[in-house]
């Protein structure tokens, strides 16, 4: 038996069309999982015609596109492995500086979001039992300059999922989190392109380099297979050291 096999699984992975969603969705595809891909439009998930993944339109902001979604793939295939909450967005201004709106918008996806795919999975699967990966950030742990409403949200969903776990134990149910460090994305485009802030970053990581989203795999797939299989409530934490500096 390989203790680190997700062979055959049924894994969805929001927030599958660029960076580290992307990167997980090929990574479980090329490992034998079958993938189900998300991204807030049909346009995003277009790299994945042609290829074994299943890439899905919905966005985390409504209140029925997740539940729509999950309940679909239990009609279809009876059965989902594992829900990898990975899709989100960042806010990174001044927080004096935001507005409504956008708190409205970074709250909706990163965590309500997030928490009514978790429900819309438990009452789905709720007999079956079921595996939760929650992709949150160092930011998450303890807080970063510009990021508050982000870093508010991945704390909260730190905390949520910890709670989940203790809650659906019983049912079967792990969750789990993922914090990544500073990871080449789009999500962290804007500060790479300023060369001396990059320069700085790169300086203050103990590894002394920012992470590849393929970099994040490692961590998923332990957490979505056996290997990982009294493992609940825990976050594994993926930064090069940054978060101990
Ligand atoms: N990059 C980092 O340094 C870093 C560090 C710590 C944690 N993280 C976390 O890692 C995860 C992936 O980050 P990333 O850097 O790969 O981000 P990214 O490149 O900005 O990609 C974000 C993904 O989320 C999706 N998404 C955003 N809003 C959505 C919505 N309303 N509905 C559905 N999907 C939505 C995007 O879909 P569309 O393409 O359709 O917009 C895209 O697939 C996030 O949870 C992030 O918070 C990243």
């Amino acid at each position: 038996m390989d203790l680190f096999s997700v062979k055959d699984k049924a894994v969805l992975i929001t927030g599958a069309s660029r960076g580290i969603g992307r990167a997980l969705a090929q990574g479980f595809s090329d490992a034998g999982a079958i993938v189900y891909g998300t991204g807030s439009r049909p346009e995003s998930v277009s790299w994945t015609e042609g290829t074994p993944i299943k890439g899905v339109a919905a966005d985390l902001r409504s209140e029925t596109d997740m539940k729509d979604l999950i309940n679909q793939i239990g009609k279809d295939h009876g059965r989902l492995d594992c829900l990898i909450n990975n899709g989100a967005t960042t806010l990174d201004i001044p927080a004096s500086a935001i507005k409504e709106a956008d708190l409205e918008n970074v709250v909706a996806t990163n965590f309500k979001g997030v928490f009514r795919a978790c429900q819309a999975y438990y009452k789905m699967q709720r007999k079956k039992g079921g595996n939760i990966i929650n992709i949150a950030s160092i930011a998450g742990l303890h807080g970063a300059f510009l990021m508050s409403v982000y870093a508010g949200t991945k704390g909260a969903l730190i905390q949520m999922g910890n709670s989940l776990a203790v809650e659906w134990a019983s049912s079967g149910f792990r969750v789990n989190a993922i914090c990544p460090g500073f990871t080449e994305t789009d999500m962290t485009a804007s500060i790479r392109k300023n060369e001396d802030y990059s320069e700085k970053l790169k300086e203050s990581i103990p590894m002394r380099r920012i992470a590849k989203p393929e970099e994040m795999l490692g961590a998923a797939i332990f957490l979505a297979s056996d290997a990982s299989s009294y493992v609940t409530g825990s976050t594994i934490v993926v930064d090069g050291g940054l978060a101990r500096h």
